[in-house]
C-alpha cells in the first residue's frame, strides 16, 4: 500500500458563479463526513476564490485557482499575480492544463516560470501533463511526458518538489468520456515515478503525489484509484455535482 493519500481535486474550468460555488461547498460540506483521510481540493474560477476561502477557513478542504502569471505586478492585462492569489488564501494552483496549452499558447517554458513563482510564493503547484491522441498513436507517449516534465520540473529541487502535485491527464481523455485503461494509467503514472526519481533525486518518485485527469467519474474511478500507482484524480465534468463529487471522495476513502 502507498504512504501517500488519495487526493480528489475537482477542476470547475469556467464554471460557476460565486453564489453557485459557495452553494456548492455548503453541500459538500454537510456531506463530508470523514474529511481527514482523503484529500480534497477544488480548483475553482479566480471570482470564486474570495467567497469561498470563508466558508472553507477551518475546513480540510484545500482550494486553489486555474491558472496565474508568474509575475508579482506589470503590464499583464488579463492576468492574474501569485500575490494576488495569496490575497484570497487560497493553496493551490493547477499549471499547464492542456487546455491552456491548446487554446492559450502555454508552453512547457512558461510552465516553469510558473511553477517557480507559484513555489515562491507558497502556493501548491498541480501541474499538467499529457500526450494527445496524435502522440500516443504515435508511440510518443514519453517523449511527451519527458518534454514536459523537463520544462515544468525539470530544475526544482527534491525540497520544491515536496509542494508540488503532478497530473497525468492524457488530451484524449479529457471531457470526451474515454478514459484512459488503469493499465494505460499506470504505465504513465510508473514513467512519472522514475522520471522524478532520475532528474530530481531518489525518492521523489515514490513520494509525490500522481493525480489522473480525463473523464474519471463515479463509475469507472475505483478501477482507476485502485492502483497505487494512482493517488487521485483531477476532475472536470464529475466535479460539478456535489453528489458525484462526493462519492468520487468516498471511492477514494474506501480504498485508502
Ligand atoms: P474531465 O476533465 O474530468 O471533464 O475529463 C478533467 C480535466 O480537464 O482536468
Amino acid at each position: 500500500m502507498a504512504q501517500r493519500k488519495k487526493v480528489i481535486a475537482g477542476n470547475w474550468k469556467m464554471h460557476k458563479s460565486p453564489e453557485e460555488s459557495k452553494e456548492f461547498v455548503e453541500g459538500l460540506l454537510s456531506k463530508l463526513l470523514d474529511k481527514e483521510s482523503v484529500g480534497v481540493i477544488l480548483c475553482v474560477p479566480f471570482t470564486s476564490l474570495f467567497h469561498i476561502s470563508e466558508l472553507l477557513k477551518d475546513e480540510p478542504v484545500g482550494f486553489g485557482a486555474q491558472n496565474m502569471h508568474w509575475e508579482e505586478q506589470g503590464a499583464y492585462t488579463g492576468e492574474i499575480s501569485p500575490v494576488m492569489l495569496n490575497s484570497t488564501g487560497c493553496e493551490y494552483v493547477t499549471l499547464g492544463h492542456s487546455e491552456r496549452r491548446q487554446y492559450y499558447n502555454e508552453t512547457d517554458e512558461t510552465v516553469g516560470k510558473k511553477v517557480h513563482s507559484a513555489l515562491e510564493h507558497n502556493l501548491k503547484p498541480i501541474v499538467c501533463i499529457g500526450e494527445s491522441l496524435e502522440q500516443r498513436e504515435a508511440d510518443k507517449v514519453e517523449e511527451v511526458l519527458s518534454r514536459q516534465l523537463s520544462g515544468g520540473l525539470g530544475d526544482l529541487s527534491e525540497d520544491q518538489m515536496s509542494e508540488v502535485i503532478v497530473a497525468y491527464e492524457p488530451v484524449w481523455a479529457i471531457g470526451t468520456g474515454v478514459n484512459a485503461t488503469p493499465e494505460q494509467a499506470v504505465e504513465a503514472h510508473k514513467f512519472i515515478r522514475t522520471w522524478l526519481d532520475e532528474n530530481i533525486a531518489s525518492g521523489v518518485g515514490q513520494s509525490t503525489t500522481v493525480l489522473y485527469g480525463g473523464s474519471m467519474k463515479p463509475a469507472n474511478a475505483e478501477t482507476l484509484l485502485t492502483n497505487d500507482d494512482i493517488d487521485g484524480g483531477l476532475i472536470g465534468g464529475a466535479s460539478l455535482k456535489v453528489d458525484s463529487f462526493v462519492e468520487l471522495v468516498s471511492i477514494a476513502k474506501n480504498i485508502s
